[in-house]
């Protein structure tokens, strides 16, 4: 499988822009700010709510973080402004982290005002591990700068993770947990996908003992199953589930139907081909599941 994985991969670059976008569209919102609300507006009707993503990431010029940072504002308001269920997710390198620190840290605290006055949460995407000690860092600042509605990502394939739960835990952080998108050497993250499931699991019980507030996010349904074991404890703590627009569409509906809160994450911009591309290229395994899932839409039954 991991050949089909690879082969898919490999062949992107030279597949028109148009297949590109049409194997794309089910999982991004669109290419505007109307398009981002349109979808989040149906997910809230459908008793789903939503992350709004402005696309973009690892900019070379800090215009291009204030461009972004700008994007976000106006995400800001228009979730105020429609009344609609929904916070913001933003990645540290789209707003200048490797361009210029200091940029980085005044665009997001901007962020974080404007959607502290809306009630707004923002929570800060995990990136690759290049980008994890700034991004634990600037948490732990931000937080002790009195910002409290402010989270995180951990990535459960690291193998420092527990670790990190373990020393952010006097902040009480709220956590999204993931697998992990990015491929990391061997030192130091997990590869094997039970290893990687037992330390999602481990993980989980971590950060519920320590009190935080956990958004479990997976698609994967043995690790649905160990979740939704652990409902009691989670609603103590506080939790909700987390899924990809248009990824697993059915079993989100039946999450919901059984009450789960569920929160749908809603990736939108100008960027969506370069960031279709990336995303399908750096992890091969991602392009398998979407070329899977195009022939499953393409030959109905399969
Ligand atoms: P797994 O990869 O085993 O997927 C289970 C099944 O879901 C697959 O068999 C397939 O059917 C389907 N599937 C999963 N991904 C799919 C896709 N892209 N297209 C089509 N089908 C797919 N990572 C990170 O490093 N930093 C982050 O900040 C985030 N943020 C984030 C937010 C939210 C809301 C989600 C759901 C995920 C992330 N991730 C992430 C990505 C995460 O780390 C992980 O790579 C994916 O969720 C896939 O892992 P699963 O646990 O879903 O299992």
């Amino acid at each position: 499988m991991r050949l089909f994985d690879h082969a898919v991969a490999r062949a992107l670059p030279v597949v028109p822009r148009s297949i590109v976008g049409r194997v794309a569209a089910p999982y991004i919102a669109g290419a505007t700010l109307e398009d981002a609300r349109r979808v989040v507006s149906e997910l809230n009707a459908n008793g789903m709510s939503a992350t709004v993503d402005v696309l973009g990431e690892e900019i070379t010029h800090p215009e291009s973080a204030e461009t972004i940072a700008a994007a976000y504002h106006e995400a800001l308001a228009a979730i105020s402004t429609d009344g609609l269920d929904a916070n913001v997710s933003v990645k540290l390198t789209a707003l200048g982290l490797h361009v210029d620190p200091e940029l980085c840290r005044a665009l997001l605290t901007e962020v974080l005002r404007d959607a502290s006055a809306r009630k707004i949460f923002v929570r800060i995407d995990m990136e690759d591990s290049s980008t994890t000690d700034a991004t634990l860092e600037l948490y732990r600042s931000l937080r002790e700068d009195g910002q409290d509605g402010v989270g995180i990502v951990l990535q459960a394939a690291l193998r420092r993770t527990l670790g990190d739960i373990e020393a952010l835990s006097d902040l009480r952080p709220s956590v999204r947990l993931c697998k992990g998108i990015y491929v990391e050497p061997s030192a130091i993250a997990f590869q094997e996908r039970e290893v990687i499931r037992k330390s999602f699991v481990a993980c989980l019980d971590a950060l519920v003992d320590a009190g935080c507030r956990v958004a479990v996010a997976t698609h994967d349904e043995w690790l649905l199953g160990q979740t939704l074991d652990r409902i009691p404890r989670l609603e103590a703590a506080g939790y909700e589930l987390q899924m990809l627009l248009g990824v697993r569409v059915q079993r989100g509906r039946e999450l919901v139907a059984a009450g789960h809160p569920l929160r749908i994450y809603v990736p939108y911009g100008q960027q969506w081909y370069e960031y279709s591309l990336r995303r399908l290229q750096e992890n091969p395994g991602v392009a398998g599941h979407v070329a899977k899932d195009m022939l499953g839409r393409l030959v109905p039954g399969r």
